[in-house]
């Protein structure tokens, strides 16, 4: 069987299309030499392949690079894939017309006439959550997006977004924010029983914890850079009881990858993961999350050892 027959794929936005519930993100898409580009055509190739469509891009990633690269890789097959893109809300960008102006260069740079879902990236700006969600909604009138969400709101920030929406007639699709098993704010402040409440889809960003929760990295070669700044030997060390656990149930469904577990706990709490993956292999290894899922004693026993980490 394969996971298109077995996982119960989801609508993003009114109207969208069946999509499965797991996506991939692209943040670091368009950085590095030419051979990375290369590879991250193969992970597009490998996820449209094996049935995951849904893309997460946004205007500031690599400047725009991020954005050039999934619209060169679309290149005919712009119906098969759903896009996402974010409109930064510098302080500097005022008013709602601003909005439209960035869209439309977000638009030429994928190299389509409309995307998907468009979002408001975050929600620290000089503009009120109003004129935002006016902007939102003018660029669904326009036809240049068919559903609209934001990005890193509060539950209260939400409502006030979805309320302002409600009046256009516009539903908010979706809220994008950090969650994963190392990451859980959005279970404890009300966000994702929100969520489910109003019928908007939280998107997981970071589901992997930058990678933590692959196993990859060990007490004796933690990560480096900026991951291994915040995340040293002594947090690799706390976290082991979770990464064995995640093993151990990993196991004993076929074989599959801590990662794979993450990522099918942060579905079985009803939100929409989006790994970045740089290359066909990590795309791959993370479309594995879907097609099984986790028991209930299986995700109150990760929701329980995570809480410990
Ligand atoms: N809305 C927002 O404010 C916001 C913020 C951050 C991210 N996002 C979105 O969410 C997406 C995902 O977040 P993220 O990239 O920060 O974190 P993540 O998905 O938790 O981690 C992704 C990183 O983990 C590693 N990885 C991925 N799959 C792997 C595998 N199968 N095996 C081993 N390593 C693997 C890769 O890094 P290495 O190969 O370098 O280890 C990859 O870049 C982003 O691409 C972006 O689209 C949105």
């Amino acid at each position: 069987m394969t996971f298109q027959e077995h996982t119960p794929t989801i609508q993003l936005g009114q109207d969208g299309p069946e999509i499965q519930p797991l996506g991939i993100g692209t943040r670091t898409w368009g950085y590095g030499e030419d051979a990375a580009d290369s590879n991250r055509r193969d992970a597009f190739t490998a996820s449209l392949n094996a049935g995951v469509t849904l893309f997460d891009t946004a205007e500031i990633y690599a400047m725009g690079k991020s954005e050039k690269l999934l619209g060169s890789f679309m290149n005919g097959k712009e119906n098969e894939v759903f896009v996402m893109t974010k409109y930064a809300p510098f302080p500097w960008r005022f008013g709602r017309q601003n909005l439209i102006k960035a869209l439309r260069r977000s638009l030429q740079r994928l190299s389509i006439d409309q995307v998907d879902l468009y979002m408001i990236h975050w929600p620290y700006t000089l503009t009120s959550i109003e004129t935002l969600m006016a902007g939102l909604a003018d660029a669904v009138e326009a036809g240049l997006t068919k559903t609209v969400g934001v990005s890193n709101f509060s539950p209260a920030q939400m409502q006030r977004a979805y309320d302002y929406l409600a009046k256009r007639d516009i539903p908010l699709a979706s809220n994008q924010v950090a969650f994963s098993l190392l990451k859980r704010d959005s279970e404890t402040n009300g966000l994702l029983d929100l969520c489910h409440q109003m019928d908007v889809k939280l998107v997981a960003y970071a589901p992997l914890a930058s990678g933590l929760l692959t196993g990859k990295f060990t007490i004796d070669q933690p990560p480096r850079g900026i991951l291994g700044l915040r995340r040293g030997k002594r947090s690799i060390a706390r976290m082991q009881p979770l990464l064995i656990q995640l093993r151990e149930i990993g196991e004993a469904h076929e074989g599959k990858t801590p990662g794979q577990v993450a990522l099918n706990w942060v579905i079985a709490k009803g939100a929409i993961p989006i790994p970045g993956a740089k290359d066909a292999k990590q795309a791959e290894e993370n479309v594995g999350a879907l097609g099984w899922s986790l028991t209930e004693v299986e995700v109150s026993s990760l929701d329980a050892t995570a809480q410990t980490e």
